[in-house]
């Protein structure tokens, strides 16, 4: 397949898409921390470049219910960040799975088709992860363990901070690529 993982600066879900055998790229206005198959740019252009599925990790800065208390500040910002994710949801694109925190999209949009948690895919930690689909079938855990330590909570402050909060796990990605790789 030709897969496009939009909104991902970290390659963490385009490696496991490529250990699958596909031709896969990632897109995002930040360079890629993994070399690999990497679009540097706004991904709006490129959602009509032929994708057979896309993974959409759009920012949640305005639309996550945890960050509710400055919603009333930044009204601009949220109607972009909230057009963006229906532009994405909306692209011309068979197989779609758009990825987000628990949003004010459940509402503006829809509900979510499933919520996933880290320790589904093998990762003792908590973080509620929306996902609406579209064409594709919901992701069935992987390696339920026990470990419910909400991490994010515990990150060091930096100005990466929001990148270590923001990277897909591993478990989560693999998962992704075994489930929807041969649909
Ligand atoms: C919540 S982070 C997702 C990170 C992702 N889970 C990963 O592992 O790399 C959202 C990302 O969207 C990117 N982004 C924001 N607007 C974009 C745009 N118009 N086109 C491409 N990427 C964009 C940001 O640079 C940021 O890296």
């Amino acid at each position: 397949m030709k897969v496009l993982i939009a909104c991902e600066f970290s390659g963490i879900v385009r490696e496991a898409f490529r250990a699958k055998g596909h031709d896969v790229w990632s897109c995002d206005i930040l360079p890629t921390e993994i070399p690999g198959q990497h679009i540097q740019d706004d991904v709006l252009e490129h959602l009509k470049d032929g994708w057979d599925l896309m993974i959409a990790h759009p920012p949640c800065t305005h639309l996550a219910v945890s960050g509710a208390r400055w919603f009333k500040y930044k009204q601009k910002e949220q109607v972009e960040a909230i057009e963006f994710f229906i532009t994405l949801i909306n692209a011309p694109i068979y197989k779609i799975c758009i990825e987000n925190p628990i949003s004010i999209m459940s509402t503006r949009y829809r509900k979510p088709d499933q919520i996933i948690q880290p320790w589904m895919f093998g990762h003792g930690e908590t973080k509620a992860t929306c996902l609406w689909l579209k064409g594709l079938p919901k992701l069935k855990p992987t390696d339920i363990v026990k470990g419910r330590l909400a991490r994010i909570h515990y990150e060091s402050p930096g100005a990466d901070r929001w990148k270590c909060r923001s990277r897909t796990l591993k478990g989560i990605a693999d998962a992704m690529a075994s489930q929807w790789s041969n649909l």
